[in-house]
C-alpha cells in the first residue's frame, strides 16, 4: 500500500496546473456519450473515478478512445446505450454511482452497479427513494440503502421532488432519470448545491428551466444534441491544496493556471480571504459554459472565522484542507450545519479530527462540524507537528491534507495507504515536490 512522505522547511513556489475537474469530467462523459457523434474531452480527470465512469460507458457500449490529454467520445445518441454483459464497478466514486443510478433507471436494460469498500457503505437511499417515486425498480443491500443496486430500467415518469439535502449527487440523479422519463420532472434543494449539470445542460441546449427556486426538466426531448468539443477547466478542488499550502506555508508564491471557479464551488476562496489569506484571480473567462481564471497565493497569516450552514454547499470538498489551515491560524475556527461531512469519502469530522489532533491541533468534535483552537499567535502561523503515522482513513482528501499540513512541522510527516489519492489527483506527489523546489 502507498506511502507519502513531505519533508517541510522549503517554501512553495512556481506556477502549475491541476488535473481537470473531476465533477465536469463525470457529466462531460455521460453527456457526449448521448450525443450523436464525436466529441473531445481535453484536460479532463484521469483520476480514477472518472476513468471508472468512462469503463462504465464503454461496458456500455460507447466507444471511447482515451489518450493522455483527450478522451474522444463517440456518442451513439439519445437511446444509444446497450446493456453491460457485466456489473460496473464505480470504484471509489458516489458521482459516478449517483449519477449512473439515475440515468440507468429509465433505460430499457438491465444493470448492477457497484464500488469499493467506502462506496458500498455511503447512502444510496437518497437518489433510490425518489427514483422510486419515478417508478425505477432498484434493488439493493438494506432495501436499497446500500450498494451494489441492481436497476431493472423502466418507463420512468417525471415527479416534483424537494430533496433534504443539498446535494449534486442527488440533484444530478434525478435530472438524468428526468431526461428519460415522461413529462416532467420538478426538483427543488435547501441550498444551491454544484451547478455543473445545469450549465452542462445548458452548453448542450438540453432544455431545462429555473423556475423561482425549482428547476424544471422537460423529458424525453424531441430532438437530441450532437457532439461538442470541450476544455475541461482545472480542477477547484485539487488546487485547494496549494491554495491554503502556499498560504501557510512561508515565504510562498504559487500561481496556479486554469482553474474553474464556479461560484457553487469555491467558498474555500471567501472563507480564506475572511481569514486574511492574499489569493488574487488573473485572467477570468470562460470554458464550455465555466467560468475559469489563474489563482496566485502568496503566503499571510491566517485567523480563524465561523464558517454556517449557508457556506457548506459551495465548500463540501474543502472542509479536510480548511481543517489544516485552521488548525495553525490565530484563534478558533468552528464549522457548522456540516453534518454531509459524516458520509463523504470517509466520515471527514471524525477523521480529519482525529488524524489532526495525533499532529498537535486542538479540536473539539460536534455533531455537525467541530471547533479548531488555531495554534497560532499575534499575526503569526502556528506549525502542527511531523508524524510518521498519518493515515488517509481511505479517503483521498485526507491523505492530501495531512500532506500540506505536514508542510508546517519541523519534522518530515508520512501518510500511510495514500494509494487513494489517484482516485482525484495521480501525481500530486509530483506537482507538491516541483513547488518544493521551485522549479515548477
Ligand atoms: C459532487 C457532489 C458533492 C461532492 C462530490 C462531487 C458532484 O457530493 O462532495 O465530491 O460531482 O456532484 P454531494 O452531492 O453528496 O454533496
Amino acid at each position: 500500500m502507498a506511502s507519502l512522505t513531505v519533508t517541510p522547511g522549503r517554501a512553495l513556489s512556481g506556477a502549475i496546473t491541476v488535473p481537470g475537474d473531476k465533477s465536469i469530467t463525470h457529466r462531460a462523459i455521460i453527456l457526449t456519450s448521448l450525443a450523436e457523434g464525436e466529441s473531445r474531452l481535453s484536460s479532463y480527470s484521469r483520476g480514477e473515478d472518472c476513468l471508472n465512469t468512462m469503463r462504465a460507458f464503454q461496458a456500455l457500449g460507447i466507444r471511447i478512445e482515451e489518450q493522455p490529454d483527450v478522451l474522444h467520445v463517440h456518442g451513439k445518441g439519445f437511446w444509444g446505450l446497450q446493456e453491460a454483459g457485466a456489473p460496473i464497478d464505480c470504484g471509489n466514486s458516489g458521482t459516478g454511482t449517483r449519477l449512473l443510478t439515475g440515468l440507468l433507471a429509465g433505460q430499457d436494460f438491465f444493470t448492477i452497479l457497484t464500488g469499493d469498500e467506502s462506496i458500498r457503505r455511503r447512502p444510496m437511499g437518497r437518489v433510490v427513494k425518489p427514483l422510486r417515486e419515478m417508478g425505477a425498480i432498484i434493488a439493493g443491500r438494506k432495501g436499497g440503502e446500500l450498494a451494489p443496486l441492481a436497476i431493472t430500467g423502466t418507463r420512468l415518469h417525471g415527479i416534483d421532488y424537494t430533496s433534504p439535502v443539498a446535494s449534486a449527487q442527488v440533484k444530478s440523479s434525478l435530472l438524468f432519470a428526468g431526461l428519460f422519463a415522461d413529462g416532467v420532472t420538478r426538483f427543488r434543494e435547501p441550498r444551491l448545491s454544484r451547478d455543473h449539470t445545469e450549465r452542462m445542460f445548458q452548453f448542450f441546449g438540453i432544455s431545462l428551466r429555473q423556475e423561482a427556486d425549482t428547476l424544471v426538466l422537460q423529458g424525453r426531448p424531441s430532438v437530441g444534441w450532437t457532439g461538442r468539443d470541450i476544455v475541461i477547466p482545472g480542477d477547484f478542488s485539487a488546487a485547494a491544496f496549494f491554495l491554503v499550502g502556499a498560504t501557510i506555508v512561508p515565504g510562498s508564491d504559487v500561481t496556479i493556471r486554469n482553474v474553474g471557479i464556479n461560484p457553487t464551488r469555491t467558498g474555500l476562496l471567501d472563507v480564506l480571504t475572511a481569514m486574511g489569506a492574499k489569493i488574487q484571480i488573473l485572467n477570468r473567462r470562460d470554458q464550455a459554459g465555466e467560468p475559469v481564471a489563474d489563482l496566485r497565493v502568496t503566503s499571510a497569516s491566517l485567523k480563524g472565522v465561523a464558517v454556517g450552514p449557508e457556506r457548506i454547499p459551495q465548500t463540501i470538498d474543502e472542509f479536510p484542507i480548511l481543517c489544516v489551515a485552521a488548525a495553525v491560524a490565530e484563534g478558533e475556527t468552528t464549522i457548522s450545519g456540516a453534518e454531509e461531512l459524516r458520509v463523504k469519502e470517509s466520515d471527514r469530522i471524525a477523521t480529519m479530527s482525529a488524524e489532526l489532533r495525533a499532529m498537535g491541533a486542538q479540536i473539539t468534535e460536534k455533531p455537525d462540524g467541530m471547533v479548531i483552537r488555531g495554534l497560532g499567535r499575534a499575526g503569526q502561523n502556528g506549525h502542527l507537528n511531523g508524524t510518521t503515522q498519518g493515515r488517509s482513513h481511505g479517503d483521498h482528501r485526507v491523505a492530501m491534507s495531512l500532506a500540506i499540513g505536514g508542510l508546517t512541522a519541523a519534522t518530515p510527516t508520512s501518510i500511510e495507504d495514500t494509494g487513494c489519492v489517484d482516485t482525484s489527483f495521480p501525481h500530486f506527489d509530483r506537482t507538491l515536490a516541483a513547488l518544493l523546489t521551485g522549479g515548477a
